[in-house]
């Protein structure tokens, strides 16, 4: 666990952003892309968006043994989420690293021509692990960050576009009220975990590097949600181990919260736009649902489609999912979140769950980004009822519900 107060001197950058930037040029017309957290949910869909709107070729920071091996982690991942890239997979190429090591683990040769020849810069990848602490998440989530920065000023000075998330509100100072993109002095007071206090970090130094001329684009993003139209999603994610295991439980906690759930088709779609246009760029964006899923819309909707679902006030759902058979508790898709069904946060000792209900959470406003978005045909779907159907057809198909 790390102070509040200590969270700020964490905030170094360490980087010489000296040189003259080159004139940042649109992604469409890049040469070479540098892509972090490629074999991720949002990473796939983002390097197929990069892929199929480019001619670059996209160097993909990967953890493998070797460059085979770092290829076909990532071509099963675009295939793993249904996406086409065979015809455009020569420009798929593997540099093998880690984001928790200097010169983020690439051979040294490898790291001078790149960071001579690269153009733009993603940096999609961290470790989102919502029960780790902050000195195991700092590694990959602020060194990782880091050293993306190093890589991008290094040689010249590359446009970065670094994936930040709405859990940086997550001081109960901002409880009820709205936050804005232009917000960029964020309160740490009683923030308690590790992963918005490591995206916190590494946002801060991401700003540090812009106010040192590092042209750089900041997307918040809140929960990714599956793709709109084939309701294809990361079905280890906290939100849909959470629907699942409803599901699978026959019971859902009486809360009155929605999700803030945007979907990967959506945010994919929006960061290329954003990023290819540099009338956008050196801004942060916000890409929260406007009208984020309300839980009772979700719940009844699976009603609806005729699974059992009873809806019990929260404690007495808190306990029957802690204390359901050994095997049924095994298989259902909460238990790897059960320590946050049961864990504490904050002085008001809040759950989750409970943190998420309304007033607990702020309104995050991304007017700016819709404004941003407005001459493309790029709109947040509407989390109703018929995203529900879209998710649970997929669930269905796979077999987990
Ligand atoms: N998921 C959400 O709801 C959400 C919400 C807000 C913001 N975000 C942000 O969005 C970004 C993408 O999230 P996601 O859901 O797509 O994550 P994800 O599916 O867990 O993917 C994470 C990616 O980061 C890579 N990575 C992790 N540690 C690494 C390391 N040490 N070295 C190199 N690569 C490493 C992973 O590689 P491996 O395949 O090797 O593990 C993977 O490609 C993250 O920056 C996250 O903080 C996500």
């Amino acid at each position: 666990m790390i102070s509040n107060k200590n969270l700020s001197s964490e905030v170094k950058l360490d980087v010489d952003i000296s040189k003259k930037p080159e004139k940042p040029i649109p992604v469409s017309s890049s040469k070479a892309i540098f892509l972090t957290g490629a074999t991720g949910f949002l990473g796939s869909f983002l390097l197929n968006q990069l892929l199929h709107k480019s001619d670059a070729n996209i160097y993909c920071l990967t953890r493998a043994a070797n460059a085979k091996e770092g290829k076909s982690r990532l071509i099963n991942s675009q295939q793993s989420y249904d996406l086409q890239i065979l015809k455009l997979s020569d420009r798929v190429i593997p540099v093998i690293g880690d984001l928790g090591n200097p010169q983020l683990g690439m051979q040294p040769e490898e790291y001078d021509d790149l960071t001579a020849y690269v153009d733009t810069v993603y940096h999609c990848g961290a470790r989102l692990n919502f029960l780790s602490s902050y000195p195991v998440l700092k590694s990959e989530n602020v060194n990782g960050t880091r050293e993306v920065i190093r890589f991008a000023a290094h040689k010249k000075i590359k446009t970065l576009h670094y994936i930040s998330s709405t859990a940086i509100f997550e001081s109960p100072e901002y409880a009820e009220k709205t936050v804005y993109e232009s917000d960029l002095k964020i309160s740490t007071r009683d923030m308690v975990m590790g992963y918005s206090q490591s995206k916190w970090v590494a946002e801060q130094i991401v700003l540090l590097a812009k106010k040192h001329g590092l042209p750089t684009n900041i997307y918040r993003l809140p929960f990714i949600a599956g793709h709109s139209k084939t309701g294809i999603c990361n079905s280890s994610d906290f939100v849909c181990r959470m629907v699942i295991g409803c599901v699978q439980a026959g019971y859902a906690p009486n809360l009155n919260f929605s999700i803030d759930l945007s979907p990967v088709d959506y945010i994919s779609r929006a960061i290329h736009y954003l990023s290819n246009d540099l009338r956008h760029l050196n801004n942060v964006y916000h890409l929260n649902n406007p009208n984020p899923m309300r839980w009772e819309i979700l719940s009844q909707r699976i009603k609806d489609h005729g699974y059992p679902l009873i809806s019990i006030p929260y404690e007495e759902w808190q306990h029957r999912i802690c204390n359901m058979d050994k095997k049924a508790r095994l298989q259902n898709a909460i238990y790897p979140l059960l320590p946050f069904v049961m864990r504490k946060w904050h002085k008001e000792q809040l759950t989750l769950l409970e943190l998420y209900q309304h007033h607990n959470k702020p309104y995050i406003d991304c007017k700016k980004t819709i404004k941003a978005l407005e001459n493309s045909s790029i709109i947040c779907p509407t989390a109703d009822s018929n995203l529900v159907d879209t998710y649970l057809a997929y669930w269905k198909k796979i077999g987990i519900v």
